[in-house]
């Protein structure tokens, strides 16, 4: 087990010893989850959001942003495309809502996805947090995995980027986790890199938090400023983009010497500040990858940070661009499987 000065250390590393670090992740990964990246087709199907965290573009707050929800023939086209295309499974990801209207229609749609694959379609939900018995009937309606990042496991850092009240508590959001695992869940969590006022002992922490609730899946992008929300006005303070992907590779790159069966996302953040951002997460730790699905129109206002990545693409140009990257990049992907959590499954018996 790797202490916490010792991965300090490493999150820190440049020039060949980093090279090392990194040479050493991605045979990990060869040797434990295998060479295959798997896709998880994402349909941002609303970003009506009841939460106003600090760095996010849909925040509540921001009204330059248009709100949009899919309608459902919009969602199931989507899904259905992934599904012909051997995707093998989806990502639904929202803005978070608790409304009874939207419990029930997620849950609609969850049934409709597994009735139009013949069951084959993997469904991973990202809804934010919700109770303990949502998340069981949306677990019950087909859904197998979730992604709820922690953001930062500092809860001081916590409350630097979300308001400090009943809607953004930290003490909820680790709850959540916990349900999300009771109800038997793969559980995905993850953290932003590169966030004002974050430590490299804050990231070394977010680490072994991950280690500790042993989490299935994880997802961690550079943070990334955008204009319209509070945490702007820092911008002068943080890392420089290029040294927010470097330890964001870092960071991925510990993670699978630490957790080497997880699955790991390369994260579209990472697109933002390099072209092959996605490519160079995949030829160190990272084996799934998130083709965009979301219909064109709506791309624009599903804009979380500055410079998301695929905005005019849709989803056959993103397949295409993605098959040839990762061809590039030597890995193979695992159409047709679904690529779970090998950890899940291990963890389970
Ligand atoms: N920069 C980078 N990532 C962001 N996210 C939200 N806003 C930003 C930003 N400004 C990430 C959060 C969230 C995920 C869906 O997108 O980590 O969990
Ligand atoms: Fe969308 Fe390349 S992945 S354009």
């Amino acid at each position: 087990m790797l202490d916490k000065q010792y991965i300090i250390k490493l999150l820190q590393l440049s020039g060949e010893k980093r090279t090392k670090l990194l040479q050493r992740s991605k045979e990990i990964k060869e040797e434990t989850v295998g060479k295959k990246v798997y896709f998880r087709g994402l349909v941002e199907f609303s970003n009506i959001c009841s939460k106003d965290c600090l760095y996010c573009g849909i925040r509540k707050s921001n009204t330059n942003v248009v709100r949009y929800q899919a309608t459902d023939e919009e969602i199931l086209d989507a899904c259905r495309f992934a599904w012909k295309n051997n995707f093998a499974s989806v990502v639904l990801q929202s803005g978070e809502i608790s409304s009874l209207a939207f419990i029930k229609r997620v849950d609609g749609l969850l049934k409709k996805i597994k009735q139009l694959s013949n069951n084959e379609l993997g469904i991973t939900l990202s809804c934010g947090e919700q109770s303990k018995d949502t998340y069981k009937r949306w677990f019950e309606s087909g859904a197998h995995r979730f992604l709820l990042r922690i953001e930062s496991s500092n809860r001081d850092l916590y409350y630097k980027i979300h308001p400090e009240n009943d809607k953004h508590s930290f003490k909820k959001r680790i709850e959540a986790l916990g349900f999300l695992k009771e109800t038997g869940y793969q559980v995905g969590t993850g953290v932003m890199v590169g966030l004002p006022f974050q430590t490299y002992a804050d990231l070394a922490n977010d680490l072994l938090f991950f280690k500790q609730l042993d989490i299935d899946m994880c997802g961690m992008g550079p943070y990334i400023e955008h204009e319209d929300t509070p945490l702007y006005q820092y911008q002068n303070q943080l890392k420089t983009k290029q040294e927010r992907f470097d330890l964001t590779l870092n960071m991925i790159a510990v993670l699978r010497l630490m957790m080497p069966d997880i699955n790991i996302a390369a994260a579209t953040a990472l697109q933002a500040i390099d072209p092959a951002g996605r490519e160079k997460a995949l030829s160190v730790g990272a084996n799934i990858i998130m083709p965009n699905l979301t219909p064109c129109d709506y791309r624009k206002e599903y804009q979380l940070y500055e410079d998301k990545p695929c905005l005019d693409e849709d989803a056959e140009l993103c397949r295409n661009c993605l098959e040839a990257r990762i061809e590039l990049a030597g890995s193979e992907i695992g159409y047709g499987e679904w690529g779970d959590s090998k950890h899940f499954y291990k963890r389970k018996s």
